[in-house]
């Protein structure tokens, strides 16, 4: 029996509705196919975008979609992507095919996307091969409304009043295809670039300059003492890669219990990664105004067999539901500092939440985990202790070791090589006083009991009595590798379970195998 204690009154913090944000770029069939099909189109859409995804990501309530990339952000003229169709000139996306980019979806219609879908926008500007004006420009174009060529422009476009935009990356992957720049290098063309990012009017735009891959805090190190004034976020990008190299990360319905131990082990990375970073954003910045937007995360396999290798399209299975159950835990965690993040990528590639093939659509387990997992946006991080069961790498007995045992409010994982914790939980309170607990079991072969202490006056004053009964929905398959076909397009979904009496402030009930699960109290 795990024992899990929450104390309501103990509020760490605000859970930032951005952490359940997404991602979309250029790329294979996420934004052509998978969420434009163009007004004449025989697949039903609204000015082009398809009806089935829009509705599919309205239940989502998404915060906040980064566009238009990714690499393919620091390869784009906004100004390509404007006026009629026609027109718009041709060009290669070359990183990601190599195929031809005829810019039919472009500003007008991302923002207009935004608006069906009741999202914030977040654009991410071209540093790499662009220029300033041009950075300057497309902000002026989007969000003036007084006297200047780029509002006649928007005009003539047929868009008369400015939009609203208030997320800005300043470049992408610097250090890669974003420029291969030195972090010193970035800092000062970060500082250049981003003066011009002008606030018009009411419109005020958050900053947000690239920031490290991976475990480089030299970047972050540089970033912040060059630019921390200068920014209001600072990006991460981690991808888990089951085998840790990027030449063969394994495939993503093919894999066996060794496979799935590897992939969650390095999901958990994340744990460790926010700390790292955060640690030295601390030294800078101790009352955490930069926030920390983890603005590319997610799996990353080898391509489906027989697709375009350049289109990075992959199947999503129950492991991928733990791999976003156990990042967005993380995120919660440290919703102190971390304000943002954006799954890599929406639709068709990568870790995607929805899949398509022509005119049929499918919603991955990952969809489903952002589904159950949503109940946290804006709540406040509630104190849980438990300590995490360990998960012992197949073949090899579980070490009896206090070590790595991680006793902490959802952060803190001790990974040993061998073992990771079995468990992963967070939880929040809303602002009706229910309290939302996400959990997920990494354990492929066993089920594990729950024992749920409730402490703390609650929201409202009323008492722990306050808290009566339970309600919630599982997520598991029947295998690991479980997932979701346009013939079977609901193998993995969401399964309600039995309401549950809550005694005392105490509640037992059992999480199956490889699972996640969403409890509320009420
Ligand atoms: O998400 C795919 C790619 O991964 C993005 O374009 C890039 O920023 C990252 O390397």
């Amino acid at each position: 029996m795990v024992k899990v204690k929450i104390n309501t009154d103990k509020r760490k913090g605000k859970i930032d509705k951005n952490i359940y944000g997404h991602f979309s770029e250029h790329l294979g069939h996420c934004i052509y196919g998978g969420i434009w099909v163009g007004k004449d189109s025989k697949i039903p859409n609204t000015d082009g975008i398809r009806n089935d995804v829009i509705e599919a990501l309205r239940k989502l309530q998404i915060p906040v979609l980064r566009w238009p990339g990714g690499c393919f952000a620091d390869e784009y003229h906004w100004e390509d992507g404007i006026g009629p169709g026609e027109n718009r000139p041709k060009m290669i996306n070359t990183h990601w095919g190599g195929i031809v980019e005829d810019n039919s979806f472009g500003t007008h219609e991302f923002l207009r996307f935004c608006e069906l879908i009741g999202t914030e926008p977040y654009i991410c500007g071209n540093v790499g091969s662009g220029t300033v004006r041009e950075m300057q420009q497309w902000v002026e174009y989007m969000t003036f409304d007084g006297v200047s060529p780029m509002t006649e422009l928007r005009k003539r476009n047929g868009r008369s009043e400015p939009w609203k935009l208030k997320y800005f990356g300043v470049g992408n992957e610097n250090w890669g295809c974003g420029g291969s720049m030195r972090p010193e290098y970035y800092a000062d063309e970060f500082r250049r670039y981003s003066t011009y990012v002008r606030n018009f009017g009411d419109n005020t735009i958050f900053k947000i300059a690239c920031g490290a891959g991976d475990f480089c805090t030299h970047w972050t190190d540089v970033m912040m003492r060059e630019a921390a004034r200068f920014m209001n976020g600072l990006s991460l990008h981690y991808y888990t890669i089951p085998t840790g190299s990027w030449t063969d990360k394994g495939s993503s319905t093919e894999f066996d219990e060794t496979v799935w131990f590897d992939t969650l082990k390095n999901t958990l990375r994340m744990e460790e990664l926010i700390s790292k970073h955060s640690e030295v954003m601390d030294r800078y910045d101790p009352n955490k105004t930069v926030a920390m937007i983890v603005d590319e995360w997610g799996t990353w396999y080898n391509v489906e067999p027989g697709t375009n290798p350049g289109f990075l399209y992959q199947q999503n299975t129950v492991r991928d539901a733990l791999v976003a159950g156990i990042n967005l835990n993380i995120f919660n965690s440290h919703c102190d500092r971390v304000r943002m993040a954006n799954i890599a990528q929406m639709v068709n590639v990568l870790q995607a939440i929805i899949l398509t093939d022509g005119e049929k659509m499918l919603l991955t387990p990952t969809y489903h985990v952002f589904d159950m997992f949503k109940v946290h946006m804006e709540g406040e991080l509630l104190e849980t202790d438990y300590t995490a069961p360990e998960y012992a790498a197949p073949g090899k007995a579980a070490a009896v070791s206090a070590s790595v045992a991680a006793e902490h409010d959802g952060s803190g994982h001790v990974l040993g090589s061998e073992s990771i914790p079995a468990l992963s939980i967070s939880s929040s309170m809303d602002s009706a006083g229910k309290v939302h607990v996400t959990l997920c079991n990494l354990r492929p072969d066993s089920s594990m009991d729950i024992s749920l202490d409730i402490v703390g006056i609650g929201n409202n004053g009323a008492g722990i009595a306050s808290y009566c009964k339970a309600t919630g929905s599982v997520l598991t398959g029947k295998t690991m590798n479980s997932h979701n076909t346009f013939d079977a397009p609901d193998t993995v979904k969401p399964v309600a379970l039995k309401e549950m009496p809550i005694q005392d402030g105490k509640l037992e009930f059992k999480l199956e195998p490889m699972s996640v699960t969403v409890v509320t109290l009420e």
